[in-house]
């Protein structure tokens, strides 16, 4: 049932002390009711695995060994770019035996941290405070008072205090149920132990089950040191079982996000209606209004404002803009001052240099806008150079895709371009040439010119407008 190492153990240096990190990631999660498995949903766009591989990493461990099963091929390809170890568990016959698969991969010395896959919000400080109990030759174990222990493994202590074992919710007595301090899960020891007493679990019991939680009382028997360790919140240990229960962590994840932005100084109009999926930095007086997603990696400058039902995604606001409601915003740069929506639409490859305006229903892309440039209704420029202080009228678009190709759109500094203008690239209008409304652009435009197309207006007289036949 041990499946074989599937990646050399790197050169261990034996005066060190190792650091293994054995992740449980093999459970089916039946209750996601998901093709997808449980440890690949999401916390804050980031699979609830990738949290707590980050975490483990904030350890700088030797090895990080994930036990996975049920569909576990599309949890590795998940983490292909990451030097992680990969331990099979088919059939899953209890968390103790899950743990086992991962021995043959570890370096038999040192000391191994026990994390959890569907455990996301477990935070570095904590691991690191269990890791530094086991250094000392001692089972180190996380466990937690709660005001619902049901379904849980409870601590069992002595007259004395002392812990002497953990008893899982469907072995216990009913007095036992009455413990309400639980296993969290999470422990660390050496190695060696581990090794040691895994092999010799049994699963008489009532799931049939070979337990992690029975090396605690293994560990009494033996005379080991063990101490335990409670979680400075709880947060940190939930598991998700559920899509609800997803959802909640997820609220609590994003709770914890807005305060930490708030002491950083941000005003947050309402802290429960922001999402940040990703890394959000800021400077000073930023302010943001409800209901703004932020993903991927953002930084809103010095008093950046952001109205509501902004979605900004990796970009980079300069100080003193302001971004009004209902704007999209998609790998872009921003400068300062500038001034983008309501109802704009930034896509990817959009610089805009300060005291740019980007008005409603606009939408750039792939474009470099130059300083006081403005556009500020209904307006596609894609593929475009616009200069400094260019002016460009409502409805003007750059058409910039012949049905085959794209083409660059080429507008200097200081150019008027009237409402209702085509610029059929690739074509450049000269430094400081106005184009008439309603030009259709498809030669170069001179600069400091007026260019426009040759057009008429007639009426005619005595016409009259058809009516419905009776
Ligand atoms: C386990 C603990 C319990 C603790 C609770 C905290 C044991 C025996 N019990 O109970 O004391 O209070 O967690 O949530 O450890 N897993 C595998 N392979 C397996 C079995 C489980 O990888 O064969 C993984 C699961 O994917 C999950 C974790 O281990 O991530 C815990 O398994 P679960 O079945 O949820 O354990 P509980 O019965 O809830
Ligand atoms: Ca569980």
């Amino acid at each position: 049932m041990t499946s074989v190492p599937n990646t050399l153990a790197p050169f261990q240096d034996l005066t060190k002390p190792n650091l293994s990190v054995v992740v449980l990631a093999a459970g089916q999660g039946k209750r996601m009711k998901s093709a997808l498995p449980k440890v690949l949903h999401p916390i804050a766009g980031k699979a609830m695995l990738a949290h707590v591989v980050d975490a483990a990493n904030q350890l700088s461990p030797d090895q990080v060994c994930v036990i996975y099963g049920h569909g576990g091929e599309v949890v590795r390809a998940a983490f292909a770019d990451q030097s992680l170890l990969w331990a099979k568990q088919e059939p899953q016959l209890g968390t103790g035996h899950a743990v086992l698969q991962a021995i043959p991969q570890l370096a038999p010395h040192g000391v191994t941290l026990v994390l959890y896959g569907d455990v996301p919000l477990i935070r570095a400080a904590t691991l690191a405070k269990l890791v530094a109990i086991a250094k000392q030759n001692t089972l180190a174990w996380l466990t937690m008072r709660v005001k619902d222990p049901k379904g849980l493994g409870r601590i069992l202590r002595d007259e004395g205090g002392k812990v002497t074992a953990i008893v899982e919710d469907k072995d216990a007595t009913n007095e036992q149920r009455q413990i309400d301090e639980i296993n969290t899960g999470f422990l660390a020891c050496p190695t060696a132990w581990l090794a040691k007493w895994l092999p010799v679990l049994s699963n008489r019991n009532a799931q049939a089950e070979y337990y992690l939680t029975d090396i605690l009382a293994l560990a009494v028997a033996e005379g080991r040191k063990v101490e335990t360790l409670s979680a400075d919140t709880e947060f940190e240990i939930i598991g998700v079982n559920s899509k609800d229960q997803l959802a909640q962590l997820e609220r609590v994840y994003q709770l914890e996000n807005a305060r930490q932005l708030m002491v950083q100084g941000v005003s947050l109009i309402d802290p429960a209606r922001i999402d940040v999926r990703g890394t959000l930095t800021v400077g000073e007086d930023v302010s943001i209004d409800v209901n703004c997603i932020f993903e991927g990696q953002i930084h809103l400058a010095a008093n950046v404002k952001i109205g509501a039902n902004c979605i900004l995604q990796n970009c980079i606001v300069g100080s003193g803009t302001e971004i009004l409601p209902f704007t999209h915003i998609d790998s872009a740069t921003i400068g300062c001052n500038a001034r983008i929506g309501p109802y704009a639409r930034l896509r990817p490859g959009t610089t805009l240099a300060d005291e740019v305006h980007i008005g409603n229903f606009v939408e750039v892309k792939a474009s470099v806008v130059g300083a006081g440039s403005k556009a500020n209704h209904l307006s596609y420029v894609g593929d475009a150079s616009v200069g400094k202080n260019v002016n460009i009228g409502a409805g003007t678009i750059t058409c910039n895709y012949d049905g085959a190709n794209k083409h660059r759109t080429v507008i200097e500094d200081n150019v008027h371009i009237g409402s209702d203008v085509q610029l059929i690239a690739p074509v450049t209008v000269g430094k400081g040439a106005t184009i008439a409304a309603g030009t259709t652009v498809w030669k170069d435009a001179s600069p400091g010119e007026l260019t426009m197309n040759q057009k008429s207006q007639t009426t005619l007289p005595n016409w009259t407008r058809p009516s419905k036949k009776k």
